[in-house]
């Protein structure tokens, strides 16, 4: 058999000190979408047109001019689309023809170093997707010219094409292609030594060259999971991989092969509570699923990436308006267990549909810090970032649900207690007495979106008030010293 041939090989010095699974644990996500987020140096009013599936003239530089804007809500890392070199038309950054060059409608690479001091010297963290599954071709499959792929530049280091129609197959899913006649996707052959020692040598270089974090691992299901142990100690950062499946046995599995995946179980279960208005039994079922190790759940929730929205979904708002429904699914995504992350729009409330409506260009929105989710994501992140100050065990302790109805879920996490409904705007005003809060008898307790102080009673319970749907949550007066809000 012949060994695939490599074009280039690369050498490098060693990295300074590399992000790990644990400094990322702490760390808020805002998940840039590259060739939408910002131009170089303009604000537009022109939307760009997502029908077209074409560049709109987002760039590095256009988000290095917006990291107030970004840190303004609190984050404290960014995903940035992948970086390499595209086919025509590959704005998304999944159709990568040359690791080894990046994609110029981004910026150059001086650009992209830009970016990453920046962000370092704003103590925030870079995760660049990466696509370690496939490279791209502009024309059918048959069509494909090897030769004008780097650094896999052989047949040899594919797998020879087959249609990927059936994701219930696994080794359909592992070795055919995806794409079509518009753009193919030449599968790699990742279980091979050659392309996967290839890999390592790359991603070693990326990570040292552009000081990245972090890695989002694109379609991780369509790739032989024993590649990303391997690939992932040579990146030497932590590694998030996409792993599209709702059920959780299928999806958690992965997290024996990486640090963490994208919770897209979780996901599900958050678009039928908050969207759909299922029973909250549904979401209490799956956070404990997500939360419980073994056989079924994750390794470790609390690496998870958590998120409702993202550029191959359609966006929240697409199937409802209702203010408090977002707000409580914002809630839940920040204050779970996992890696929180928000998509690019979610803050201007962007009503994007299923891919490419959810791509939508942000500068229209003329970054607008006044807008209601803006500041509802601002304080979220403000809590989750004061409690992990004030508590070592916040980010590790998992938040159990103490009590639920068919619309209420009450959580409990250490020094945070979160109270979310599903009952959106027309959602009545009531007290509400907690259940299973465990606070101290006698002590004031505070609810930070009203500032209302309630005092436990001997039970270790408050009585709080609800309105119009929206979402409560609850802190210990004697652990808000410093928080910066509500007179503290
Ligand atoms: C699964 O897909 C592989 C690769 O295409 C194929 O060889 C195999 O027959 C399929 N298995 C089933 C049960 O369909
Ligand atoms: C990293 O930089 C070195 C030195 O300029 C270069 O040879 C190498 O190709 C770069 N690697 C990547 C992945 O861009
Ligand atoms: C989320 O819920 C909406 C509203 O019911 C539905 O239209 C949409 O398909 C769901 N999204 C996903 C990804 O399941
Ligand atoms: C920003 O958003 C707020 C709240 O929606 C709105 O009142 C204000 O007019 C917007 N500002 C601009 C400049 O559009
Ligand atoms: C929630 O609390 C109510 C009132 O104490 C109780 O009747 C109900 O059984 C509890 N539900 C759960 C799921 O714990």
């Amino acid at each position: 058999m012949k060994l695939c041939r490599l074009l280039s090989l690369a050498f490098f010095l060693s990295v300074g000190l590399a992000a790990t699974a644990a400094d990322w644990r702490g760390k808020a996500i805002y998940q840039v979408f590259t060739d939408r987020f910002s131009l170089t140096n303009a604000y537009s009013a022109d939307a760009c047109d997502v029908t077209k599936n074409e560049y709109c003239g987002g760039t590095w530089k256009g988000i290095q001019s917006r990291l107030d804007y970004i840190q303004g809500m609190g984050f404290t890392a960014i995903w940035i689309s992948p970086v390499t070199l595209q086919v025509p038309g590959g704005y998304h950054g999944y159709y990568q023809t040359d690791l080894y060059r990046l994609n110029d409608h981004f910026g150059t690479a001086d650009d992209l170093k830009s970016l990453a001091s920046d962000l370092k010297s704003r103590g925030m963290y870079l995760m660049v997707d990466v696509v370690p599954n496939h490279m791209g071709w502009p024309g059918c499959p048959d069509t494909v010219d090897y030769s004008q792929l780097h650094p896999f530049s052989d047949a040899s280091c594919y797998h020879s094409y087959c249609p990927l129609l059936n994701y219930d197959n696994q080794t359909e899913t592992e070795v055919c292609w995806l794409g079509d006649c518009n753009t193919e996707m030449p599968d790699l052959k990742t279980e091979d030594s050659t392309v996967a020692t290839g890999m390592q040598d790359w991603i070693k270089s990326l990570v040292s060259n552009y000081s990245i974090d972090g890695l989002r691992m694109d379609s991780a299901k369509s790739v032989n999971k024993g590649f990303f142990p391997g690939f992932c100690a040579a990146a030497g950062v932590f590694c998030m991989g996409e792993v599209a499946d709702g059920r959780a046995t299928y999806a958690y599995a992965y997290q024996d092969y990486m640090d963490s995946i994208l919770d897209y179980p979780l996901y599900f279960a958050i678009n039928r509570t908050f969207q759909q208005q299922s029973d909250m039994s549904d979401l209490t079922y799956n956070l404990e699923l997500s939360k419980n190790g073994g056989s079924t759940g994750s390794k470790d929730n609390t690496l998870l990436g958590t998120f409702i929205e993202n550029h191959d979904n359609p966006r929240f708002p697409w199937s409802t308006d209702d203010m408090s429904l977002v707000k409580n699914a914002i809630a839940f995504t920040i204050l779970s267990d996992g890696i929180p992350i928000i998509y690019q729009g979610q803050e201007q409330h962007l009503a994007g549909a299923d891919d490419p409506g959810c791509r939508e260009a942000i500068w229209p929105t003329g970054y607008n810090t006044s807008t209601p989710l803006y500041g509802h994501i601002a304080y979220l992140n403000q809590m989750r970032n004061f409690a992990q100050s004030q508590s070592s065990s916040y980010l590790t302790y998992k938040n159990w649900v103490t009590n639920y109805t068919t619309d209420t879920i009450m959580m409990r996490n250490d020094i945070v207690r979160t109270i979310l409904t599903n009952q959106g705007e027309s959602g009545g005003s009531y007290s509400l007495t907690t259940e299973g809060m465990g606070f101290e008898s006698g002590e004031t307790v505070v609810e930070v979106f009203t500032c209302d102080k309630s005092t436990a009673n001997s039970d270790g319970e408050v009585n709080i008030r609800m309105n119009g749907g929206l979402p409560r949550v609850l802190f210990p007066e004697s652990s808000l010293t410093g928080f910066g809000m509500c007179g503290y």
